[in-house]
């Protein structure tokens, strides 16, 4: 994998960092692990993931040997754990992605989606604010917040992209979850000081990504000849950020964000939901020389609308690329070729993830 990471340090410019990644065996997570570990090989990088449906230790098997690289088995809910881990590997850094990640299952049970996007993230504050004034409150220690653009709301045709003062406005169980836990960590540096900083990006792309979200999921269902199912009329608009990139944001704000901040990060590429589907199929019809169906398009299916869908998101990436130098690298036509082929290469890694809770689950979506 190649990153944009030209507006940030070497790791000769830096003294090494000690970091817990949650999150780190899901989709964005392990992406942020493999850079992280390709960029900076003297860091100490711990992931604590508890391994749900959407972890998968094969996302960082590259990693096994890395000297510096350890997994931990365990939940961000989970205060003695987290303790230990802070304590025991003298930790400076949080990067935390751990989450309920999927608005349609949110939809189905919002529980888990409280349980950890809420109280999972206040458990990590709390016990982070506790060992970072236990040692004097050291001023580049940071807690590093991954949150989505999702918080904002939806927007109208004409509106301005979602910028880091737009008023918080979230629709479904899954972003309201996520506002709770961006108000915990803005709270916690109002009120004690504590070096957080937060990322609300939109719709994340690329290697790794869990068959249930849309790219993978018609993918996967053009490779197998099934329907693709477009909510409502396939007019939603999304902001796609190849994961790469996101990367190499977090890297940015890491480095060279203040304190106390937000950032919003966007990929640029607003694309409707059925223009999305059309280029995978076209892109699909001209990668994958055994198709099922051909050409792909005759898959496409409309199906009832998710309930609550917002209709239209867009990142305002000014402050990002104003004060911290930031763009991404990729464009929306190259990200979705270079995924495609990853997920025309890795079969061994998407199918053994079509489980029978997976089935089940589709069932209930799709019904
Ligand atoms: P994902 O669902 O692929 O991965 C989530 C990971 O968190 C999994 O490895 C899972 O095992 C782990 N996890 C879940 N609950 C846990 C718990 N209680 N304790 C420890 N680990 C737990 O998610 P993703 O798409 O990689 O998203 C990562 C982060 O980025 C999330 O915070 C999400 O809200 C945010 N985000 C994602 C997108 C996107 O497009 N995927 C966009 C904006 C923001
Ligand atoms: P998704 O990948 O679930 O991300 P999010 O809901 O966080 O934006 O969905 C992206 C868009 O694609 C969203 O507008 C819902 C739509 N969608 C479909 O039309 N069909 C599908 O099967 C899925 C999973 C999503």
């Amino acid at each position: 994998m190649t990153f944009n990471s030209s507006s940030v340090p070497t790791s000769a410019d830096r003294a090494p960092r000690r970091l817990i990644i949650t999150g780190g065996a899901g989709f964005i997570g392990s992406n942020f692990v493999h850079y992280w570990c390709q960029k900076y090989p003297s860091d100490r990088v711990v992931v604590l993931d508890a391994l749900t449906y959407a972890g998968n230790l094969n996302n960082l098997a590259a990693l096994e040997n890395h000297p510096s690289f350890r997994f931990v088995k365990g939940d961000i809910c989970d205060r003695a754990t987290v303790d230990a881990l802070l304590r025991d590997e003298s930790i400076d850094t949080i990067v935390h992605f751990a989450a309920e990640s999927h608005v349609d299952r949110s939809i189905l049970g919002p529980a888990a989606f409280v349980h950890t996007n809420v109280v999972g993230t206040f458990t990590l504050l709390e016990a982070f604010r506790q060992h970072w004034q236990s040692h004097g409150q050291p001023s580049y220690y940071r807690f590093h917040h991954i949150s989505t653009d999702e918080v904002y709301g939806s927007l109208g045709p004409d509106d301005p992209g979602f910028s880091e003062t737009t008023p918080y406005m979230p629709n479904s169980p899954y972003s309201a979850s996520k506002a709770g836990s961006d108000h915990l960590v803005r709270a916690y540096h109002h009120t004690y000081g504590l070096p957080t900083l937060m990322t609300n990006c939109s719709n994340n792309y690329g290697p790794y990504h869990f068959p249930e979200k849309l790219i993978p999921l018609m993918c996967i269902n053009i490779l197998m000849g099934k329907p693709l199912p477009v909510y409502g009329d396939g007019q939603n608009i999304r902001d796609w950020l190849y994961v790469g990139d996101h990367c190499s944001a977090v890297d940015t704000v890491i480095h060279r964000g203040t304190p106390g901040e937000t950032y919003n990060i966007g990929g640029n590429n607003e694309v409707k939901n059925i223009d999305l589907v059309h280029m995978l199929c076209d892109l699909m019809d001209e990668l994958a020389p055994e198709l099922p169906v051909r050409p792909a398009r005759k898959l496409i299916t409309f199906v009832k609308d998710r309930p609550g869908h917002d209709r239209r998101y867009a990142i305002d990436a000014t402050k990002i690329r104003t004060e911290l130098g930031w763009t991404p690298a990729e464009t929306v036509a190259g990200g979705l070729r270079r995924t495609v082929e990853w997920y025309l290469a890795n079969r061994d890694w998407w199918q053994p993830l079509l489980s029978e809770e997976y089935q089940a689950y589709y069932r209930q979506v799709y019904a």
